[in-house]
């Protein structure tokens, strides 16, 4: 006999904003037209990049050399470039070997978890952005661990929580931020912050910051890098081009390392990360060329000020048609491009429909229902038949709430209004069923 072949952590990883997209299809091809409210890709939702940006990267598109390998841990002078911004914050000092190149953050992202020994664990938000916690729980073959964010104190993390699981489990070696947050839109508050730091140094943890967004707030928000308070404690942030450039089949990200010296244990973790690297010889050569010339340009600043500024204007309309739901827990966004809305408790049922007129399209939601399916799901479900919007349930993130997801991306304000429209119809039809 065959011994099996399936690791056990592989029944951890799943991808609900991709999962969702088979259903939509299905529908799709019935002649339902479908808004993508599950993924959070600018380009998708008809953002255009300056001509100046395209202008560099055909340049260099028009040269040999950048279609050679690169150093495994990327291209010398864009590691010296992203050294030197993060020095400038005024926090932790790093230089070019403290950082190294990924096929994309959600490449660092499965890394960084696999070379941990199965029992240690990373406890991260909930609710959870899923490629960290699959790829956390799937290495650890075990569900994942998780402290609250909470919808009704702006989303911010529950830090008494937090700190008796980290008190009480002493497989927990570091603890996950994602400021600012994918799937809530919060931005972690300074205090909240230095308070997670003292406890990753009262317990001798390191963190893990993924900063994918952290040049990405508005309506008067600043995120602040974990290089700039984490002072003394080891740590790791990850960083990309995908949402910021935002360039996200570029598949560029980084790691950057603080304080490995300080912590023989944690810098053997940073050296198997680059040795990681090595094996595969390198990651992706184009856009780590183009990160300096484009970031480092005069004209990015106002580019990417005027870009934020828009989310922000959208997350505004998005709150005036949905922030005055009673039966939903509504919390303004300030910094990443997406909002996660919660159902008060209890008034999702079971019984609950919204009107799809087509029987074909009838048909086949209701053939997706099973028992027990979590309430935003079959919500989920129901909306996309009826009003052909896509969005995620919360559940699906790590959560016991029940709520749904959404982007704040669409550029086009005649039909984000009539997308979050539907969207509010179709809750007030399916609660009052
Ligand atoms: C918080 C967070 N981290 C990482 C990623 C993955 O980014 P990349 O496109 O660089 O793999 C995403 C993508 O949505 C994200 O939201």
């Amino acid at each position: 006999m065959r011994q099996k072949l399936l690791s056990d952590g592989a029944n951890e990883l799943s991808y609900e904003i991709r999962e969702i997209v088979k259903k939509a299809e299905q529908l799709k091809k019935l002649g339902v037209g479908i808004y993508w409210e599950n993924i959070g890709d600018p380009i998708q939702k008809h953002h255009k990049l300056p001509d100046w940006i395209k202008g560099i990267v055909a340049d260099l598109a028009a040269s040999d050399d950048t279609y050679s390998y690169c150093p495994s841990k990327g291209m010398l002078e864009t590691r010296q470039f992203l050294a030197h911004q993060t020095n400038i914050l005024g926090g932790v000092q790093i230089n070019e070997d403290d950082i190294c190149f990924f096929n994309g953050l959600g490449d660092a992202i499965s890394k960084v978890y696999q070379y941990l020994t199965h029992t240690s664990r990373v406890i991260g938000p909930s609710p959870a952005y899923s490629t960290h916690s699959s790829a956390e729980a799937a290495h650890a073959n075990h569900e994942p661990l998780t402290y609250k964010l909470d919808p009704e104190n702006h989303w911010y993390p529950d830090l008494d929580d937090l700190y008796k699981k980290v008190k009480y489990n002493p497989n927990i070696v570091g603890i996950l931020i994602i400021n600012p947050d994918n799937p809530t839109g919060m931005v972690y508050p300074l205090a909240t912050l230095k308070r997670i730091v003292e406890i990753a140094r009262e317990f001798k943890l390191f963190l893990i910051a993924d900063e994918i967004y952290i040049n990405i707030t508005y309506n008067g928000a600043r995120a602040y890098s974990l290089a700039e308070i984490i002072e003394d404690v080891p740590g790791i942030s990850m960083k990309g081009i995908s949402k910021e450039l935002p360039w996200p089949g570029g598949r560029c990200g980084w790691i950057e390392y603080y304080n490995r010296h300080r912590d023989d244990d944690f810098n053997r973790f940073c050296q198997a990360l680059d040795n990681a690297k090595m094996i595969e010889v390198c990651s992706t050569k184009l856009p780590q060329v183009a990160i300096p010339k484009i970031l480092g340009d005069k004209r990015f600043k106002a580019y990417r000020d005027e870009t934020n500024r828009n989310i922000g204007r959208r997350s505004k309309i998005i709150a005036d048609i949905l922030g005055e739901v009673p039966e939903l827990t509504f919390n303004e966004t300030f910094g990443a491009f997406y909002n996660t809305i919660i159902f008060r408790r209890g008034v999702l049922k079971p019984h609950q429909r919204m009107k799809i007129r087509d029987s074909r399209v009838r048909a086949l939601v209701e053939g997706w229902m099973y028992p027990n399916i979590p309430l935003d799901k079959r919500f989920v479900y129901y909306l996309l038949g009826a009003k052909g919007v896509c969005v995620v349930p919360i559940s699906s993130f790590c959560s016991d709430l029940t709520g749904f997801r959404v982007t704040l991306l669409e550029e086009d304000e005649e039909v984000l209004v009539k997308t979050f429209t539907a969207i509010r119809d179709g809750i007030v039809e399916y609660l009052k069923s």
